[in-house]
């Protein structure tokens, strides 16, 4: 019995080696985060149903039990509020998710990769480019450049490391390969391969594009994909043409909300870099200054790590300017969009 017991350890060690050999280097979850060799079935009230329920709910590891909310497992799997706490709580405790020091965060800072977008000064503007594990959110009226930005960086992505993918959630239908082509020529890629590591959703309407952000954490986990890179344009129009009227907005702001939620999981439990596109609306009452604001109001801002606000400029240029960054100057960067991607304005 003691000898079967110490195999089963040994084969069980040695499914844990071979499966985190097989990990993709971008995608490993954050240092700080330290997973121990427990499934979901060992966490307290988790039987082989509730285990079932949490699967199907795309709760496949202890991480994503972790950074889920009571009411979430609650709507889940039916248990008690009393249940899902100590399931999170527990799920937490073998991830070792307390405080960490200033040092620790550091290091995994350094995991940090930042994406370039082809134009020096946009670059410059976002500290070296679009950062992974953060949420970088794009919002301009009509043509000012959002899905060009979402192209390019799909395709600077795929450039940077060849054994990535990228996925688009795209929800106007305005995901073009034939620009993706135009960016991968130019950069003297070839275009089949990058077409073919490019995974595009098209969501019909808001509960199907936050079905398919939920579904992203399946691609890492359980297929494998080193997702580097999650677009999703438009973050805001279904949502905004499903829920008109004040008497809706507290439902499309708390659907909004759980969307957001999903978009950060994703960004910082995979270190995967998550681009959102936004429209801007006018605002009535403002005499002084733009009279533009974006949709989906604090839940979208809040959410969103770097915020970016693009119009057009002087002689079809395009002027991005940094609103909201936790370690970068307010700032402007001026580019123009070409065939073959952007480049500085001069
Ligand atoms: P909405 O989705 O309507 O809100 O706009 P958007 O901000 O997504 O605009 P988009 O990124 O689609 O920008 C469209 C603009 O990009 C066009 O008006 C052109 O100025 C520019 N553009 C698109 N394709 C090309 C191209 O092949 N060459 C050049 N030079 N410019 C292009
Ligand atoms: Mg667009």
């Amino acid at each position: 019995m003691a000898t079967e017991t110490k195999t089963k350890a040994i084969v069980e060690e040695l499914i844990q080696d071979e499966l985190k050999s097989k990990m993709p280097k971008y995608n490993e979850p954050s240092k700080g985060l330290k997973m121990e060799k427990l499934t979901l079935v060992d966490l307290p009230g988790v039987g082989a149903a509730t285990a079932e329920k949490l699967e199907s709910a795309g709760y496949h590891d202890l991480m994503s039990v972790a950074v889920s909310s009571v009411g979430e497992l609650i709507e889940v799997t039916g248990v008690s509020e009393a249940v899902a706490r100590k399931m999170i709580n527990a799920a937490r405790d073998s991830m070792k998710m307390g405080f960490e020091t200033g040092m620790d965060i550091l290091r995994r800072r350094e995991l940090v990769t930042k994406l370039s977008t082809g134009s020096a000064a946009f670059d410059t503007l976002m500290g070296g480019g679009f950062e992974s594990g953060a949420i970088t959110e794009c919002f301009g009226e009509f043509g000012s450049g959002k899905t060009q930005i979402g192209h390019l960086l799909t395709v600077n992505a795929l450039k940077e490391d060849s054994t990535a993918t990228t996925v688009y959630i795209d929800t106007e239908n305005t995901f073009r390969p034939e620009r993706i082509k135009q960016f991968a020529e130019a950069a003297g890629m070839d275009v089949e391969d990058v077409l073919s590591r490019i995974m595009v959703a098209r969501a019909y309407n808001s509960d199907h594009q936050m079905l398919l952000a939920e579904k992203i954490e399946d691609l890492i986990s359980k297929q494998g994909k080193n997702v580097r890179l999650l677009v999703v344009d438009s973050l805001t129009a279904h949502f905004r043409a499903e829920f008109i009227g004040r008497g809706t907005l507290a439902e499309r702001q708390q659907k909004l909300n759980r969307h957001m939620h999903a978009l950060a999981k994703v960004a910082s439990a995979y270190n995967v870099c998550v681009y959102v596109t936004n429209q801007v609306m006018a605002k009535p009452d403002q005499f002084f200054g733009d009279p533009t604001t974006s949709i989906g109001g604090h839940i979208v801002a809040h959410a969103s790590t770097f915020r970016i606000y693009l119009r057009k400029g002087k002689k079809g240029t395009r002027v991005a300017k940094l609103i909201d960054a936790p370690n970068l100057a307010d700032g402007e960067a001026c580019f123009e969009v070409l065939e073959g991607g952007i480049r500085d304005a001069n």
